[in-house]
């Protein structure tokens, strides 16, 4: 149970929501490239981008839905080939974080996208590795890497990205699944996630973004999920928002994107509040915050804003919800959890 903080009026409301320590569950490292870094890393590179400036490249990003999203995201990654350019876009993304106040973060990467390209897995999961250490030991971040694999390519695939990732399997703590929702369902990559299971790895996956309310049910049934990525559409079906509910699992919400992606007309309209009021561990995230217009104390920020009904419980509550949430140690999560009674003491 959260203590009943008082309502705080919007501007000590956004303090505190800045101030207070947090998790970000939901974020892929490669949306984490903002095109100022694409364009440095083109340089260096030698890459030839279609855009012609910074500027050009941003007003791009002006998307309809998932799919023209994500082939504008990926056009991003073509930068990235060195294990000093994983780095450095990891760095970047933990420097922004710690800012934001982000104590632990589970992050993202996506290895086909770039062993598509002939970049080799060792070069990407060594130069992301290297950006998560030194931001434990300068920025007091705990940073964690979860192994997305693209739901648009095969199981085969999957499979075969599976095999070449394990003898790093000390660098990542899990998988999930991303890309493409729809017409490709968590069932299309349950012997990947059985072998990912059997090693002992967690288990994640996009679900109900784009897609129905039954690709959640099998991302839990088949794959065996312990958190729902999105998941905004369960609120379709009330026997599974009533399940999510009694088995405690996650929903890593990230409202900008939704709005971006139209998912929601708008941050008003987001259903954020209605997952809260029945029950669900939910949590707020930034996805691909390069792309969608703020990183999380942005999501924060502009989705209390837009929504009134949310205030000091619902801050106090999605902070806990994140380390709840998070594959961190219980020593880890009481630590943290007493840093957020901390800040709302002092609020
Ligand atoms: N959904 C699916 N795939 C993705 C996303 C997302 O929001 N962001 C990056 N890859
Ligand atoms: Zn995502």
């Amino acid at each position: 149970m959260h203590p009943s903080w008082p309502d705080l009026p919007p501007e000590r409301l956004h303090r505190l929501l800045r101030a207070m320590p947090k998790a970000e569950l939901h974020v892929h490292v490669e949306g984490t490239l903002e095109p100022e870094l694409i364009f440095k890393l083109a340089r260096r590179n030698g890459v030839v981008l279609t855009y012609a400036s910074v500027g050009a490249l941003r007003a791009a990003y002006a998307f309809t839905d998932l799919q023209s999203f994500l082939d504008i995201y990926y056009a991003g990654t073509s930068v990235l080939c060195t294990e000093q350019d994983f780095f450095d876009m990891a760095w970047a993304y933990l420097e922004r974080a710690a800012a934001d106040k982000v104590v632990h973060a589970e992050i993202f990467f996506d290895p086909q996208t770039h062993t598509g390209r002939g970049v080799p897995f060792a070069t990407v999961i060594q130069g992301l590795e290297h950006a998560c250490r030194r931001a434990h030991s300068e920025l007091g971040v705990s940073a964690k890497l979860i192994l997305c694999f693209l739901r648009h390519l095969s199981e085969a695939e999957a499979l075969a990205t599976l095999d070449e990732a394990l003898p790093w399997q000390h660098h990542f703590i899990g998988v999930g699944l991303d890309s493409s929702e729809l017409g490709h369902p968590p069932e299309k990559f349950a012997r990947v996630f059985a072998r990912a299971r059997e090693r002992g790895l967690h288990v994640v996956a996009h679900a109900g973004e784009e897609g129905p309310p039954e690709y959640i049910r099998s991302a839990l049934d088949v794959l065996k999920a312990e958190r729902i990525d999105h998941g905004v559409r369960c609120i379709e079906d009330p026997d599974l928002v009533a399940r999510l509910a009694r088995e405690r699992v996650p929903l890593t919400v990230c409202p900008l994107s939704n709005v971006k992606l139209g998912v929601f007309a708008s941050l008003a309209r987001h259903n954020l509040p209605a997952l809260l009021d029945a029950g669900l561990c939910v949590t707020v995230n930034s996805d691909d915050p390069a792309y969608f217009g703020g990183y999380l104390n942005q999501n924060l920020v502009e989705t209390f804003a837009a929504l009134p009904v949310l205030n000091t419980r619902q801050a106090w509550q999605l902070a806990s919800n994140s380390f709840d949430a998070s594959f961190a140690t219980d020593s880890e999560k009481t630590r943290w959890r007493e840093a957020l009674d901390a800040a709302f003491a002092r609020a």
